[in-house]
């Protein structure tokens, strides 16, 4: 059995999708903050399984605990998805992140310990890298400072999960993701944001479906080949796959503790303007546009070097950007339909 936190989320759902149709028990934690119940129909519609699933708060260990005292002498692994994950609203709120992220990451090593389950994967995130100096990046590139209380907490979450793995036995993986996009091909689950999109392809497809007036793209003067910022878009159904492949490795290793980290992305860097021109390719959908000036805190350009997940988790992303968004703009559709 794997437990899941955040399960019910973006990259959680798919990724249950994934550990099902690969014969895995999956039990989801989620206070559904950020995420509806109605997923676990949308799951167990792909899969033909419902998970189990826990209403529960993880920030709060005696709630944590309760629910452990039913599941955890039965699991092998936790993948922990759960955090609040909104960077502007972090800047404003730094600690409700704090407290969240941390608490929550801290509760589940303690529930791990006390049912001695031995694996764990975690999500980071490439925010970890800030702007690098050279591109792509790789696991040894070194992280700097954050630029944000929500990418603090990627970090400061890497260093428990390292410092407790020395401490205790955990083989743990951290997956830094780069910038997530697309959705299932059936269209049932996706990204569902709360308001007005921060992210861009959310803020795209809610502009080809009328919802947003125009896209501003924030900035085309930045030193790069068109002007606009560079990303490495990662599909989310390969991102599903990339914990599947950590979850395989850490239950096959025999060790009694282990810490690594690996990126997960495409290892290719497509700009902005790129993207929006793509989105036309793959739809037939002309976004309208217009340039605003810079975002704060944007880097200029970030891709991965995959060079590790590759070879040591056998792993390597399959969709490319075409199919991410047209993905997306499936799911957008799919899901005000089922709104309207
Ligand atoms: P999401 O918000 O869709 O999913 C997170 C889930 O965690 C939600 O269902 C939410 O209800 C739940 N949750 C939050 N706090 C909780 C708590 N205290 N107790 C129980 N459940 C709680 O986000 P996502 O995009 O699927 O992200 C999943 C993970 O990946 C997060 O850790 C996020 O920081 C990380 N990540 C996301 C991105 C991205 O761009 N989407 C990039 C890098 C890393
Ligand atoms: N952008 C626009 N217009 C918009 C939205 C975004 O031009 O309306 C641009 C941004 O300026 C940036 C690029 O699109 O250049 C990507 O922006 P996103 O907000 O989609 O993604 P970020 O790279 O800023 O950050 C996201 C998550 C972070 C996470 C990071 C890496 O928000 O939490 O990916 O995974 F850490």
């Amino acid at each position: 059995m794997v437990i899941v936190t955040g399960g019910t989320g973006y990259i959680g759902s798919h990724t249950c999708v994934e550990l099902i149709g690969n014969g895995y028990e999956v039990v989801i934690l989620d206070n559904l903050s950020n995420s509806e119940e109605s997923v676990l129909d949308s799951i167990e519609e792909i899969t033909g399984t419902r998970p189990q699933f826990f209403n529960v708060d993880i920030d709060n260990a005696t709630q944590l605990a309760a629910v452990f005292e039913k599941i955890g002498s039965q699991a092998k692994s936790v993948i922990h998805f759960a955090a609040k994950k909104a960077v502007g609203e972090s800047v404003k709120e730094p600690l409700a992140y704090y407290r969240n992220n941390l608490d929550s990451l801290m509760n589940i090593l303690v529930e791990m310990e006390r049912f001695q389950i031995p694996n764990l994967v975690f999500s980071s995130s490439c925010t970890v890298y800030g702007q690098p100096e050279v591109c792509p990046v790789t696991e040894a590139t070194p992280r700097k400072e954050a630029e944000s209380p929500y990418g603090n907490t990627k970090s400061m979450c890497e260093d428990i999960i390292r410092d407790t793995a020395r401490a205790q036995s955990l083989k743990a993986i951290s997956l830094r993701y780069f910038n997530p996009i697309g959705a299932h091909e059936s269209a049932k689950i996706g990204e569902l944001p709360v308001g007005i999109p921060n992210n861009l392809v959310p803020y795209v497809t809610q502009t080809a479906a009328g919802i947003r007036k125009e896209l501003t793209i924030f900035g085309d003067d930045y030193d790069t080949e068109d002007g606009t910022c560079i990303r490495d878009f990662i599909h989310v159904v390969d991102l599903g796959k990339a914990h599947l492949q950590a979850l395989r490795k850490l239950e096959t290793e025999t060790i009694r503790s282990s810490y690594d980290i690996f990126n997960i992305g495409t290892g290719k860097g497509s700009s902005v303007l790129e993207l929006v021109n793509t989105f036309k390719q793959a739809t037939g959908i002309a976004i309208n546009f217009k340039v605003g000036p810079r975002r704060d805190g944007d880097i200029t350009a970030v891709f991965a070097d995959t060079t590790k997940a590759n070879t040591v988790l056998n792993w390597k992303a399959e969709l490319g950007l075409e199919e991410g968004l047209r993905s997306s703009w499936n799911w957008e559709q799919n899901y005000r339909s089922k709104k309207a």
